[in-house]
């Protein structure tokens, strides 16, 4: 498939992380629509390749994504987003069965920092820096940022965010747990591949599972989590990859996974 505002490469020594670079400079990676389908598409495609164990989304060195375009949505009317299903095109991030990593170098704001969110796990460039602040424009979050952010930082500080639209910078970031590590802004890809690297390596059918039981923990009661995840569990008995991930340990060897 051609892209014009994504690039897509692969990473990684055996060439099993998917890299998805958001690129729209310009405009410092505003998320118009056209990015946004093509973002889906790009996403399908590594899904749908066995290949493939770990995305990773990243931005360039001044924006991971300054949010939605505010220029192509300005003009909308209340209509017009329910007609034409506005941010339909962005539940695919949230959706992808393969691990998600966002590698967040400089603005992420908005649609940026709720991108982010969709995503697995964050990893952050030193310059970051992270923010709702569509309050300032006249509107509010629409793709997350009163609900994930809100379950991750907590009330008091998202509220500050959402209501203020002020950025909090990459160590604050960190400090609260949205994001799992910083590194040196020229390191952070690297990094991040190594991360995907480090979760290919493990079955692609467990991993799928695992990130599942992680994902219901955030969206349903505790009792109804623990109990799809021991269920969950219980079902990795089914599959082969548990047989060989157990003997292997048990031989002192490396397993060989065959996701079965
Ligand atoms: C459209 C954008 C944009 C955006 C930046 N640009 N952000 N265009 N939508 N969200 C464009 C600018 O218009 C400008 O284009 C170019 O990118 C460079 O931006 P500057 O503002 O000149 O850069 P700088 O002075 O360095 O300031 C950086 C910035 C600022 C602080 C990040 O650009 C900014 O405040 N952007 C808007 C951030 C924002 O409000 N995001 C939330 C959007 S609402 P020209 O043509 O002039 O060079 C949202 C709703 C989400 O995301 C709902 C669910 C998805």
């Amino acid at each position: 498939t051609q892209y014009e505002m994504i690039k897509k490469d692969l990473a990684g020594e055996k060439k099993n992380v998917g890299v998805i670079h958001l690129n729209r400079p310009k405009a410092l990676n505003a998320l118009c629509r056209q990015l946004m389908t093509e973002l889906s598409q790009a996403l399908t495609e590594y899904e749908n390749d066995a290949s493939i164990g770990a995305i990773v989304i990243t931005g360039n060195e001044k924006a991971f994504a300054a949010g939605a375009d505010i220029k192509e949505m300005m003009g909308n009317t209340y209509a017009e987003c329910i007609i034409g299903n506005f941010l339909a095109d962005w539940t695919k991030v949230s959706n992808v069965r393969k691990p998600t990593i966002a590698a967040v170098n400089g603005y992420a704001l908005g649609g940026g920092c709720e991108l982010a969110m969709m995503c697995d796990i964050i990893y952050a460039g030193d310059k970051a820096k992270f923010g709702q602040p569509e309050i300032a424009i006249g509107t509010i979050p629409g793709a997350g940022g009163s609900q994930r952010l809100t379950r991750v930082i907590g009330k008091s500080k998202a509220m500050e965010m959402c209501l203020t639209g002020n950025m909090i910078t990459a160590e604050e970031a960190e400090r609260t747990g949205m994001v799992s590590k910083i590194f040196p802004a020229d390191q952070l890809l690297n990094e991040a591949v190594k991360l995907g690297e480090k979760i290919s390596s493990h079955s692609p059918l467990t991993v799928a599972l695992c990130k599942e039981a992680v994902n219901v923990a955030y969206e349903t009661t505790l009792q109804e989590g623990l109990r799809f995840e021991r269920r969950t569990f219980h079902a990795t008995f089914s599959t082969k990859d548990q047989k060989e991930g157990m003997k292997a340990f048990s031989e002192k060897r490396a397993p060989n996974f065959t996701s079965e």
